[in-house]
C-alpha cells in the first residue's frame, strides 16, 4: 500500500490498521465496480479507500453532508474548533476534506457527495463492488445508512463498518445493531474484522 500523503496528517478517527484493511478491500472490490463511503469528515478513510481504487481507475463516492455528527457539534466531546464556520454557525469539514483530497492527488478519484445519506441514496441505481459506512452514530442515523446502501451491494461486495462494539461498555451499539441486521438478513455472509471496523460479503 503506497500513500501518496500520511494519513496521521489527516483530521480522523480511523486506525491505521483499520485503514489498511479498506485499502485491501477497495483494491480487491474496484476490479469490478465503484465503491461508495458514507462519513468522510476530512477524508482519512477516504486516502485509504480512493488510494485503493484509483489503482483501478475506479471511483470512489464519498458521502458526507460535512455539518458532522453529533459529537462534532459545538460543546460536544470530539468539537474541533478548526473546522466551525463561525459565520454560518455550522460546522463545515469540506474544505479541509477537498484539500486533503488534492494533496493527495485524489480529486479525479474521489466524487464528493455533499448531502445527507439518505438524500444522496433517494435515486441511486449503480450497484457498488464496496459501501463502507461511517456516518452518523445515532440509532435513526446507522439505520437510514444501512437501509439506504446495503440493497445496492452487488453479489460478492464488501459491506464494511467502523466503530463496532458488541460490548456496551466500550462504544455506542448502532454500528453493531445494523452489522447484526445484516447478518440476520441472511444475504451477507461474516469475514474477519479488524480491530472496530466489521466486515461482511454479500452473497
Ligand atoms: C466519524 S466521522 C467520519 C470519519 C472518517 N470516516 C474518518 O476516517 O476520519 C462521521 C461523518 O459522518 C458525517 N455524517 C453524519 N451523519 C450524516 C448523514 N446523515 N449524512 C451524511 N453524512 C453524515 C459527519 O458530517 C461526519 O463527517
Amino acid at each position: 500500500m503506497q500513500l501518496t500523503i500520511n494519513p496521521e496528517t489527516i483530521k480522523g478517527f480511523l486506525h491505521p490498521d483499520e485503514g489498511a484493511r479498506l485499502y485491501d478491500l477497495a483494491a480487491d472490490a474496484a476490479r469490478r465496480g465503484p465503491c461508495l463511503e458514507v462519513g468522510s469528515y476530512c477524508g482519512r478513510s477516504t486516502l485509504y479507500l480512493g488510494t485503493a481504487c484509483r489503482k483501478h481507475e475506479q471511483l470512489l463516492y464519498a458521502v458526507d453532508h460535512h455539518r458532522g455528527s453529533e459529537e462534532h457539534q459545538l460543546g460536544e466531546e470530539y468539537h474541533d474548533a478548526d473546522l466551525y464556520d463561525a459565520a454560518a454557525g455550522r460546522m463545515d469539514s469540506f474544505r479541509e476534506f477537498r484539500r486533503n483530497m488534492d494533496a493527495a492527488g485524489l480529486s479525479d478519484t474521489v466524487v464528493p457527495i455533499v448531502a445527507s445519506s439518505p438524500v444522496a441514496a433517494r435515486h441511486w441505481n449503480t450497484p457498488l463492488s464496496l459501501v463502507f459506512i461511517d456516518g452518523g452514530h445515532s440509532e435513526a442515523a446507522a439505520l437510514a445508512d444501512y437501509r439506504s446502501w446495503s440493497t445496492a451491494i452487488a453479489s460478492g461486495g464488501f459491506l464494511a463498518i467502523h466503530d463496532i462494539f458488541p460490548d456496551p461498555a466500550d462504544g455506542g451499539q448502532a454500528p453493531w445493531h445494523i452489522y447484526q441486521l445484516a447478518m440476520a438478513s441472511g444475504l451477507f455472509e461474516p469475514l474477519t474484522s479488524t480491530l472496530t471496523l466489521g466486515v461482511l460479503r454479500r452473497c
